[in-house]
């Protein structure tokens, strides 16, 4: 009998998983610790959309400064938003906050799909990622890597999103009773080092034998994606407001809804309620004009005009003065800190 799909894949992840912070090494058994569901959820948070690199400070960081889920959700939200910054995708680390807190008012991580899906702001993957690799139960878990694999595996030439529900089924096909968490784990390495989306290297492939865009010979071209939409060009003004010769900035919180929410800024134009931001200044003077920042969102890219002020007496409004030497502690967003690094420049 040949050996089947998960099997193969699970003898190859045994000798090449990638050694990860947040991760067992292959067939480990699951800690009994309430810490290690906390590590899974929080991984497979700071992973979507990001990459592994860019996630592991960010891992070390907030596992350091809250170790349990229960430390997590007593933490005032703008910390926790502070701390996230850089990471980008905020809403992400709002629904974090709000997740930590219905956890740890329960108790505890539940161990079932059903029941994580039901937690504020986690969704299908989070849900069965973290039923997989954190309690052992199978789950059908599909992120980016994963479709990608799939998609090769059984030719699957659907355009997404509609290739979205073959892709899922054909997923669940291979999925097995036992160590699904792994299994998922070694679908994600094999997409992010041999099944690549440019250059897949089918050569070392250990799913060689049984895929069939490598028999056909058109691995790359699947899955099929749908033209990229043209993203938006906007235009805004940031405002460098200064005091005590640069010592301090004024900073603003934005409000709570809409783009960066509740995050720490330099205060702007409104350029994220406008296609173009109005350049209207919050202050009366002689404005600098210092340059300009460009920042792509997923669905705008963004030209941030830096003006630059020396004042005596504190604006109008609500804000808060910074020292200037600790602007890497105000957690300020990868726009707002690319704005200020062109200030400090
Ligand atoms: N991307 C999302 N989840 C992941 C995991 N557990 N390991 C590696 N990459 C991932």
């Amino acid at each position: 009998m040949t050996a089947s799909i998960s099997d193969t894949l699970l003898q190859w992840y045994d000798a090449h998983a990638r050694d990860l912070p947040w991760r067992l090494p292959p067939g480990h058994a699951l800690p009994d610790d309430p810490a290690w569901p906390y590590r899974v959820w929080l991984s497979e948070v700071m992973l979507q959309q990001t990459t592994v690199a860019a996630v592991k400070p960010y891992f070390a960081k907030f596992t350091q400064t809250w170790p349990s889920v229960a430390a997590l959700a007593a933490a005032p939200e703008d910390e926790v938003m502070a701390a996230w910054a850089g990471l980008g995708y905020y809403s992400r680390a709002r629904n974090l906050v709000k997740c930590a807190r219905a956890v740890a008012a329960r108790g505890g991580f539940p161990a079932t799909e059903v029941e994580l899906r039901a937690l504020p702001g986690l969704g299908d993957y989070t849900a069965a990622a973290i039923a997989a690799i954190a309690f052992g139960q199978r789950a059908v878990v599909v992120d980016a890597n994963i479709e990608r694999v799939t998609a090769r595996l059984f030719a699957i030439a659907e355009p997404l999103p509609g290739a979205k529900k073959p892709i899922r089924a054909a997923a669940d096909a291979i999925t097995p009773e036992r160590r699904a968490g792994d299994f998922a784990q070694a679908m994600m390495d094999l997409g992010a080092q041999i099944c690549t989306p440019k250059g897949p290297r089918c050569l070392i492939c250990p799913l060689r034998g049984a895929c069939r865009a490598q028999a056909l010979g058109e691995p790359e071209g699947l899955p099929v994606k749908p033209p990229k939409k043209a993203v938006p060009e906007r235009r805004g003004t940031a405002f460098w407001i200064t005091r005590g010769e640069g010592r301090d900035v004024w900073l603003v919180t934005r409000p709570a809804t809409g783009m960066l929410g509740g995050m720490r800024a330099l205060p702007d134009d409104g350029w994220s309620a406008r296609v173009d931001g109005s350049g209207a200044s919050p202050l009366e003077g002689a404005w600098r004009v210092l340059g300009a920042v460009r920042h792509g969102f997923t669905h705008a890219s963004l030209t941030l005009e830096v003006r630059a002020l020396e004042v005596a007496d504190t604006p109008p409004g609500e804000g808060q003065w910074w020292p200037v030497e600790r602007i890497g502690e105000a957690g300020l967003a990868t726009l707002f800190a690319k704005a200020a690094s062109l200030a400090l420049a």
